[in-house]
């Protein structure tokens, strides 16, 4: 739960390694993940901190993703630029973040979180609902009515009849996240 090191410090790590609308993008999500979270009874200081580091490793070069994330299946092997979530995880705990919900957050959010973690369910939403992106409304909407779980699991959905769709293989832990929420009460 503990973090050594301050939200402003990570902030400032954070800037100097994403481009100026990356980190646009970031601050709004770590807004919108903290207003979900405290409108679903979470905390909200822990989903803006997972907000904040989510993207700091996705402008980085794809070797240095590569090292710190070396792609574990196929469809990772696939699409390097998709490792950015557990290379950000990597930063995040070099930073001193030890928050294990928090890091799950972070890494999960390119490929789906356990239903389980309500931060990473908060951040998953921001990421893809932020008004800046122009799209998920909706979703947006149902998180911030307090309904977290139903938004999450039309979120993961919608993503695997998408990729269905187009015929792109999907990753192991997305395809075991729609089951696990498909089968949920
Ligand atoms: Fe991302």
């Amino acid at each position: 739960m503990k973090n050594t090191a301050s939200t402003d410090s990570l902030a400032e790590k954070v800037r100097a390694l994403v481009r100026p609308e990356r980190f646009a993008h970031i601050l709004r999500v770590a807004a919108l993940a903290k207003e979900i979270a405290e409108k679903n009874g979470l905390d909200g200081e822990r989903a803006y901190l997972a907000g904040l580091l989510h993207d700091a490793a996705r402008d980085l070069p794809e070797e240095e993703l590569l090292s710190l994330a070396p792609p574990e299946n196929e469809v990772e092997r696939a699409h390097p630029l998709s490792l950015h979530g557990r290379a950000a995880r990597r930063l995040a705990e070099g930073w001193g973040v030890e928050d294990e919900e928090v890091l799950e957050a972070i890494e999960g959010h390119v490929y789906g979180v356990d239903p389980q973690n309500g931060i990473g369910m908060a951040l998953y939403i921001a990421d893809i609902a932020e008004p800046g992106r122009g799209v998920n409304g909706e979703i947006r909407e149902l998180a911030l009515a307090g309904r977290l779980s139903e938004a999450y699991r039309l979120a993961v959905a919608n993503k695997v009849n998408y990729l269905q769709k187009k015929g792109v293989p999907i990753h192991p832990r997305t395809l075991a996240v729609y089951e696990r929420l498909a089968h949920a009460p």
